[in-house]
């Protein structure tokens, strides 16, 4: 397929903003998943000139950027994680002109534009896996085991539950570390090497201001493809390197990436969307000749603890400080649990959490929704599904870090929290204004339905209401901006009591009951901003269960 701008595209000539180098570290990047953000024409399904028409929602909520799910030419069999043609817009989302309207826009009200990259695998679809000679070369190949190659190369398992393996009609086997649809590309190909290079150079020439990679620790696979061993893959995943998983090798790759990166004016940035087994491993991905930032899936993974979650937090800084980096901080995305369900305590802990990750030293990724308070949707009927891994009849299996397990998400694919372990109840369209579904997301339905009592959990009933979600938000993004303290920089531990976190910024301290009930801690200052009223007696804070605060200091 090939598309073409129809007028001349602004976005070269227009670099986002320039707000001072290195604008990442402390950035609140906002990650738009398209398909569910805002449908512009009826067909209930959300489209780029769906987000260009709510970037003004964006910028009052605050965010410095924002991450757009794949919205590329896909025949879909993982929510555009199967791309055909990386170069092009599926039309289910637009054009490329749409494309290039979106991040002009972007720009000019002064929001950066990342966009995804998918390096690990194609569609089956794209043009180089339907011919199969080119195949044989860019793909990974093997023929099977057993008498007539009818077992597969080896034992492993895809993300989406089976065999790792398809056979082809020529006898063959093809890997796929996620659904069949999804071929691995062999990174053994220097042309596998050039051609992503180019497709970066594409997006970049029109303008994005960075790339999150998805599968980062996944394109090198071992020398070999030896076995894992019969049942040991899952629980394996989170703990150590697997062969296809976590390969020193992959780094190399990111470098290159990074040189490619640089070569372009206005600090252009890769986010590694990579599960490595332990924080230091994770650093690896971010060390200054390589990727900017890699999420902090750690920490998405920690319980509502606050010794656990101390821990997290002290691993990850110790982590990235020692090659330089900023810490990455995430509770949600479309692949986990929502984290107002994930959590296990309902908005208030989610509220919580959200205001100890803003609090935290680096930059913060939000999911679109939780800014609104969603809670996942478990009550999907079985005939609106989407997620391969529900038809692949199994819990998906990846790489979740320690902490994991049968009921917590490996690869944060799978549930928790009694959760059903699949993807689409975090990727119900957004609930804009109104009383009913559509909820404003289109004019028409929308492509899993939304909840009868979502009418006011929409933008429209919460914006304005100070104890909304949203306004906690709003309220909490702009402190950010306006207190030197927060962002990048330094934290220190205070003393606080068992299930009580306290540590403090310049000027600001911020404490974090854990607890299910009111904790008593000494009047530290005023507050600033809380997840729920604190009532004071004399100079002793009654911190309400499942709350955070920040105080000025
Ligand atoms: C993406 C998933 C996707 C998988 C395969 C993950 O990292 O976030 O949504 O299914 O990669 O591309």
């Amino acid at each position: 397929m090939t598309q073409e701008l129809t007028s001349p595209t602004r976005a070269r000539q227009a670099p986002a903003p320039d707000r001072g180098p290195q604008w990442w570290r402390d950035a609140v990047i906002y990650q738009v998943y398209v398909r569910s953000f805002a449908d512009s024409d009826g067909d209930g399904i959300g489209d780029l000139r769906g987000v260009r028409r709510r970037l003004p929602y964006l910028k009052s909520l605050g965010v410095d950027a924002v991450w757009l799910t794949p919205f590329y030419a896909s025949p879909q069999a993982d929510g555009g994680y199967d791309v055909a043609d990386y170069r092009a817009v599926d039309p289910l989302f637009g054009s490329l002109q749409d494309a290039d309207d979106l991040i002009r826009t972007a720009h000019e009200a002064g929001l950066r534009v990342i966009v995804d990259i998918v390096p690990n695998h194609t569609s089956d679809r794209h043009p180089w896996f339907m011919d199969p000679d080119l195949a044989r070369e860019r793909y990974v190949f093997r023929p099977g085991k057993g008498a007539r190659g009818e077992l597969p190369p080896n034992d492993w398992e895809s993300v989406f539950g089976g065999p790792a393996w398809t056979r082809t009609d020529r006898g063959d086997w093809y890997l796929h570390l996620f659904a069949p649809e999804q071929p691995d590309l062999d990174w053994d190909n220097p042309e596998v090497h050039a051609e992503f290079a180019a497709i970066m150079r594409f997006w970049l020439d029109l303008g994005v201001d960075g790339f999150r990679i998805d599968v980062a620790h996944g394109m090198v696979k071992a020398p070999g493809l030896p076995d894992i061993g019969r049942g040991r893959q899952a629980t394996l995943i989170g703990t150590q390197a697997l062969p296809f998983f976590d390969q020193d090798g992959v780094h190399a790759i990111h470098r290159s990436w990074r040189r490619l990166l640089d070569s372009y004016p206005g600090d252009r940035i890769g986010v590694a969307e990579a599960w490595a087994p332990t924080a230091a491993r994770l650093a690896l991905y971010v060390r200054p000749d390589e990727l900017h930032q890699a999420f902090n899936f750690q920490f998405l993974n920690a319980p509502w603890d606050a010794a656990p979650l101390r821990d997290v937090i002290d691993d990850s800084l110790a982590a990235t400080a020692s090659v330089g980096a900023p810490t990455t901080w995430v509770l949600s995305n479309h692949d986990v649990v929502r984290h107002t369900t994930r959590l296990g305590g309902g908005l208030d802990r989610a509220r919580a959490a959200t205001l100890l990750m803003l609090a935290l030293p680096g930059s913060a990724y939000l999911y679109q929704g939780e800014e609104l308070g969603l809670p996942e949707v478990t009550d999907l009927p079985d005939e609106v599904r989407q997620d391969p891994a529900f038809f692949r009849g199994g819990r998906p299996t990846g790489a979740a870090g320690p902490g994991t397990d049968t009921e917590t998400a490996p690869d944060g694919l799978a549930g928790a929290s009694g959760q059903d372990g699949f993807r689409d109840g975090c990727r119900v369209p957004l609930p804009w204004s109104g009383e009913r579904p559509p909820y404003g997301f289109g004019a028409g339905g929308s492509w899993l339905p939304q909840p009868a009592d979502w009418d006011a959990l929409t933008v429209e009933a919460q914006t304005g209401d100070p104890a909304s979600t949203l306004e906690l938000y709003r309220t909490a993004l702009r402190l950010r901006r306006e207190l030197p303290g927060l962002g990048d920089g330094r934290m220190s531990w205070r003393p606080a009591p068992e299930g009580v976190l306290a540590f403090a910024r310049s000027g600001v301290l911020c404490t974090v009951n854990t607890l299910g009930r009111t904790a008593e801690l000494p009047l530290p200052g005023r507050v600033l901003l809380s997840s729920a009223p604190v009532p004071v007696t004399g100079s002793t804070a009654l911190l309400p269960g499942d709350s955070c605060t920040w105080w000025a200091i």
